[in-house]
């Protein structure tokens, strides 16, 4: 029973990880390049708030099955890896690598949640702005960069995040 909720719980993180990961580079590597062929930019700009809203949604329950997941996993961990109870968590590479990667999911959430409430609807409305003939090409031009800036440190912290996953999951290793 103990094996089986265990395979459900890392399937569920997996699956998580794959509803919030995916999207992110589907967006970056095939949505953005495909976008610019599309002349109109008001269209273009409408797609493109359909499709991140979309991906929002979809990232948004992969963030929850992640923490669902995870949370039983961590609360698990001492019991499912038989480990006696005068072991402390941070005496092992085990504990560490989950503390420093607690740390850098908060600094992605972080970055994450300002792009999708702030930096996105910032370049949305630019690109208006640009159509309506009340914005510069300039000013549309600095909200994409700071954009791309945003998916590009969340997707490598999220890669990074990925990592120290699989070293946790990798006991030889950090059951040292
Ligand atoms: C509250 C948030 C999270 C918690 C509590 C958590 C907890 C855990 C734990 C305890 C493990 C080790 C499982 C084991 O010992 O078998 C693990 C593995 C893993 N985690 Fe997380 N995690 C969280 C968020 C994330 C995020 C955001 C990502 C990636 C974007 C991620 C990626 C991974 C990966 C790839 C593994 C290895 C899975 C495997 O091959 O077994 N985790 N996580």
């Amino acid at each position: 029973m103990e094996n089986t909720l265990h395979i459900i719980a890392v399937w569920t993180h997996i699956l998580g990880i794959a509803l919030f990961v995916g999207p992110q580079f589907f967006l970056a590597f095939a949505w953005v390049p495909a976008a610019r062929m599309i002349p109109d930019q008001r269209v273009r700009a409408q797609l493109t708030r359909t499709l991140t809203r979309r991906f929002g949604w979809i990232g948004g329950i992969g963030l929850v099955l992640i923490v669902l997941a995870g949370g039983y996993l961590i609360g698990n961990w001492r019991k499912y890896y038989a480990q006696p109870d005068d072991l402390s968590f941070t005496e092992i590479r085990y504990g560490v690598i989950f503390i420093v990667k607690m740390t850098l999911l908060l600094v992605m959430l972080a970055i994450v949640g300002l792009h999708t409430f702030m930096v996105g609807p910032r370049l949305a409305d630019a690109i208006d702005a640009e159509v309506a003939g009340t914005g510069t090409a300039e000013e549309t031009r600095r909200a994409r960069m700071l954009s791309m800036l945003f998916s590009i440190s969340g997707l490598v912290l999220a890669l990074a995040i990925m990592v120290l996953g699989v070293m946790m999951n990798t006991t030889k290793f950090s059951f040292q």
